[in-house]
């Protein structure tokens, strides 16, 4: 089985995907730093400046074939794979159960307020816009919700555990 962890940037999908790496015995799959590898970027800066969010969506798109084959293992998405129906079902295929870390715009928003890395962060009002869009994207995509806006990362990887057992 493979757990599929999606939710809009800052919704804590890597760390979370570190501990329940450590419940399952899995490892970690993380799709941004695949994608980086792929198209030898150093960041995503330097991707989406080398051929734009398409360059981005392309590689994703590629890397899913990749993952469509993995067992056990614990997939941490960037949050734009709910863009694309056919990533969403090769993730889940053979099988594999998505959780959506669902966390308030101003939690998100606080959490990314110094980080630099994210191209489709940078302007609040384009996120939060983006954010607005997504919601519908990330509930239709989801087997469960997890409502992350005041837990911990253990207490998240805990709720993901029980519920993928
Ligand atoms: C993106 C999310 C990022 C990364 C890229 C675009 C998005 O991943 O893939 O900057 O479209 O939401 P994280 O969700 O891990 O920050």
């Amino acid at each position: 089985m493979k757990i599929i962890l999606i939710g809009f940037m800052g919704s804590g999908k890597s760390s979370v995907a570190g501990k329940l790496s450590n419940l399952f015995n899995w490892p970690v799959i993380e799709m941004d730093q695949l994608v980086l590898e792929k198209t030898k970027s150093k960041n995503m800066d330097a991707l989406f400046a080398k051929g734009g969010e398409l360059l981005l969506r392309e590689t994703e798109l590629a890397l899913s074939e990749e993952i469509a084959s993995f067992k056990e293992s614990i997939i941490s998405t960037g949050g734009g794979v709910v863009l694309n129906k056919i990533i969403l079902e090769r993730l889940k295929e053979p099988k594999g159960k998505i959780f959506f870390l669902r966390a308030s715009f101003k939690t998100l928003s606080m959490r990314l307020a110094n980080d630099a890395s994210r191209p489709l962060f940078k302007d609040i009002l384009e996120a939060e816009s983006l954010y607005n869009f997504r919601q519908p994207l990330y509930l239709k995509a989801a087997d469960h919700v997890i409502d992350a806006d005041q837990k911990t990362v253990e207490e998240i990887a805990e709720e993901i555990f029980q519920k993928a057992r």
